[in-house]
C-alpha cells in the first residue's frame, strides 16, 4: 500500500484527548477559544487532558496543592543535574537526560503523573538558574503553575496581567493530538516501557527544529535579519531560493493557519510593547507579510512564542524547554491512553534494497 510522505493525513489510532478538525485545536470537547475566552487556568486543562472533563472548584484546589507539593527535586538529583550541566551544554540535552535520570531514581509508587509535571518544571528552571550561576529558587505557595513558571525561570513575580498572559500561552501549548513528539510518546508507550522512557522519548522528538525546537531558531532567524543589514526580502528571498525552511512557518494540519498563533500574535504585541521589543515585533510582521505573500505561509505556534519568551527575559535555547513544560500535560495523556489500549504500534517498511546477496567467499570475516 502506498501510503503519503510522513504519514500526512494518516489516521493511526483513536484519541479522546484532543482533536484539529475544522482547523480548531479542541481539548476534550472544549475548543481552545472557549478554554480562553473563560480565563481557564493550566492546572484546569492538565486535568482536563487526564480526565476529559474540567474539575470542580475542590478539585482544581486540590490538584493546585498536589502540584505544589512535588516543586521540589531531591539534593542528590540536583547535585547529578550540576554535573551533566557541565557536560551537555543545549538546555533540551540537559532536560533529555534529567528525565531519563530522574526516571532511573523514581521509584514506581512516586511515578505518579502530578509529580512529573511539577518535576519538569523545576527541572527547567533549574537549568536556567544553573546557567546563570545562581542557586535554585522555591515555588511560591501563593502562585500558580503560570505565575511559579515565570517566577522560578526570572526570579520575578509576575503582574496579575503577565501572570494571566502566560497562562494562556501554556494552555496553548499543552497538547496538539498526534504530532511528532506526541506520536513518539504513543509509540515507545505502546510497548508498555514507563513513563520516563515515554517521556525521554518526546522530549528528544520536540528539539528537532522541524518540531518544538523551531521557537529557539525563531530568534536566531529575527536575530540573524537584524544583524545581516540586509532587507526582511533580501535575507528571505535568498534563503528561500536556497529551499532552506524558515522557521516558525507552515504546518502539517492547519494549511490555512494555526488558531494558537492568532492568540499568540496578539499577546507577543502586548508584551512587545510591555518590554520596549516593538522594533522586533515589527520585524517578525514585516517577517509574516513577506512570507504570506511570497509562499503563502502563514506562523506556525513557534513564531510569536519566541517573541514572547524574549520578552521574559530568557535565552533563546529555553524557548523549547518551555514548551515542554507545557506539553508534558498531553504527552502523559497520551501516554496512559495508548497503555490502556494496549495494543503495540509497529508498522511495516517498503524495503528498497535487493535480495539474497551470498557472502564473497574470498572474504576473511
Ligand atoms: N519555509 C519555506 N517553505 C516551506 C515551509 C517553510 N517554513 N513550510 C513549508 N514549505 C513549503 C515546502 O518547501 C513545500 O514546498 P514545495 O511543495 O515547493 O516543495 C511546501 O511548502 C509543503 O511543505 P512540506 O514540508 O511538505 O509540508 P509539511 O506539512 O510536510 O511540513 C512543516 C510542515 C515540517 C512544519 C514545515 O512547514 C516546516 O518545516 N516548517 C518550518 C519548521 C517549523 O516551523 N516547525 C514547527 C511546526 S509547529 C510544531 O511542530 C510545534
Amino acid at each position: 500500500m502506498d501510503l503519503p510522505k510522513g504519514l500526512a493525513g494518516v489516521v493511526i489510532a483513536d484519541t479522546a484527548i484532543s482533536s484539529t478538525k475544522n482547523d480548531m485545536l479542541t481539548y476534550a470537547g472544549y475548543p481552545i477559544t472557549e478554554l480562553i475566552a473563560n480565563n481557564v487556568p493550566y492546572e484546569a486543562v492538565v486535568f482536563l487532558l487526564w480526565h476529559q472533563r474540567l474539575p470542580t472548584n475542590a478539585e482544581l484546589k486540590n490538584f493546585r496543592a498536589a502540584l505544589f507539593a512535588e516543586m521540589e527535586l531531591a539534593p542528590d538529583f540536583l547535585d547529578t543535574l550540576k554535573k551533566i550541566s557541565k557536560i551537555q551544554r543545549h538546555p533540551m540535552s540537559l532536560l533529555r537526560t534529567s528525565v531519563s535520570f530522574l526516571g532511573s531514581t523514581e521509584s514506581k509508587a512516586e511515578s505518579n503523573a502530578t509529580a512529573i509535571q511539577a518535576k519538569m518544571l523545576m527541572i527547567v528552571a533549574m537549568i536556567v538558574r544553573l546557567r546563570a550561576g545562581k542557586k535554585p529558587l522555591k515555588a511560591r505557595r501563593k502562585l500558580d503553575f503560570a505565575g511559579n513558571f515565570v517566577y522560578l525561570l526570572t526570579g520575578k513575580v509576575p503582574s496579575a496581567a503577565e501572570n494571566d498572559l502566560f497562562n494562556k500561552v501554556l494552555l496553548l501549548h499543552a497538547d496538539h493530538e498526534f504530532n511528532a513528539s506526541t506520536f513518539t510518546a504513543r509509540v515507545a508507550a505502546s510497548t508498555n516501557a514507563d513513563e520516563y522512557s515515554c517521556l525521554t522519548a518526546a522530549i528528544c522528538a520536540l528539539k528537532g527544529p522541524l518540531h518544538g525546537g523551531a521557537n529557539e531558531q525563531v530568534y536566531l532567524l529575527l536575530d540573524g535579519i537584524r544583524s545581516s543589514g540586509q532587507t526582511v526580502a533580501e535575507y528571505l528571498g535568498s534563503r528561500l531560493a536556497n529551499h532552506e525552511k524558515i522557521m516558525g512557518f507552515g504546518h502539517r494540519i492547519y494549511k490555512h493557519g494555526d488558531p494558537r498563533a492568532f492568540y499568540l500574535h496578539d499577546y507577543a504585541k502586548i508584551m512587545a510593547q510591555h518590554y520596549d521589543q516593538m522594533a522586533l515585533f515589527n520585524l517578525a510582521e514585516a517577517v509574516a507579510a513577506y512570507m504570506w505573500q511570497t509562499k503563502q505561509l502563514k506562523p506556525n505556534v513557534d513564531f510569536y512564542a519566541a517573541i514572547i519568551y524574549h520578552c521574559l527575559g530568557v535565552s533563546h535555547d529555553i524557548f523549547t524547554p518551555i514548551f515542554a513544560v507545557s506539553r508534558t500535560a498531553g504527552w502523559l495523556a497520551h501516554i496512559r491512553e495508548q497503555k490502556a489500549a494496549s495494543y503495540l504500534i509497529r508498522p511495516s517498511s517498503h524495503y528498497t534494497g535487493v535480495y539474497d546477496k551470498k557472502v564473497p567467499s574470498e572474504l576473511q570475516l
